[in-house]
């Protein structure tokens, strides 16, 4: 897989994180919220959203695995770190990277749903356009997306490319066209300089 061209831009990014922190704003009225991030991907979009907000906001993370280092939701949802704070009572935002097929989310409310929240409403940067995520209800979204496999702003591949600032595409690599990386290191930055 390569990094293809650039999704969403970081002036964009900062202007969807702007509207959605007023959107949470103007419905939260002054009352407190506990952010609920789901790490590693929600990092950066977490942080630039609290900062944006005006409301009070509490912050913990929730940590589950679904993928591993392929490209599709196995829809093998496990927990692996669990919240340090008491939802009960509380009016719950979880904060997602992405809604791809659902099936993450879909088990987070489960386990949310049982601890008695006051409410729980969801906020996910980014949705992707497939058939059957149509009905997953999320309160506070960014950018509705084609099917894609994208990178940046806290979303990975294998763990790479979180730190990126933009979203952007990741793309097969194409048959018998070499990675820069997999090039000896000479060749590789005679190309850089002819570029
Ligand atoms: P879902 O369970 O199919 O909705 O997948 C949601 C989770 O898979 C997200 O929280 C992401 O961590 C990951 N994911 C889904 N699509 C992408 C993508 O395009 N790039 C990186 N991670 C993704
Ligand atoms: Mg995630």
């Amino acid at each position: 897989m390569k990094l293809g061209r650039t999704l969403i831009d970081t002036d964009a990014l900062a202007e969807g994180v702007g509207r959605l922190a007023r959107e949470i704003d103007a419905h939260q009225g002054g009352r407190p919220a506990l952010l609920v991030g789901i790490l590693k991907g929600s990092i950066f979009f977490l942080c630039d959203l609290a900062k944006r907000l005006e409301s009070p906001v509490m912050l913990d993370f929730l940590q589950v695995s679904s993928y591993g280092s392929g490209t599709r939701s196995s829809g093998n949802v496990r927990l692996l770190r669990d919240l340090s704070t008491d939802v009960a009572g509380q009016e719950v935002i979880i904060v997602e990277d992405i809604v791809d097929t659902g099936k993450t989310l879909g088990k987070i409310i489960e386990i949310l749903g049982t601890r008695k929240p006051r409410s729980v409403r969801i906020c996910a940067l980014l949705k992707k356009r497939i058939p059957g995520n149509e009905g997953i209800p999320v309160d506070y979204l960014g950018f509705t997306i084609d099917d894609h496999f994208v990178v940046g702003y806290g979303l990975d591949h294998a763990e790479s490319y979180r730190n990126l600032p933009y979203i952007a595409i990741l793309e097969p690599e194409v048959e018998g066209e070499e990675s820069a990386e997999a090039r000896p290191a000479a060749e590789a930055s005679a190309g850089a300089a002819k570029r």
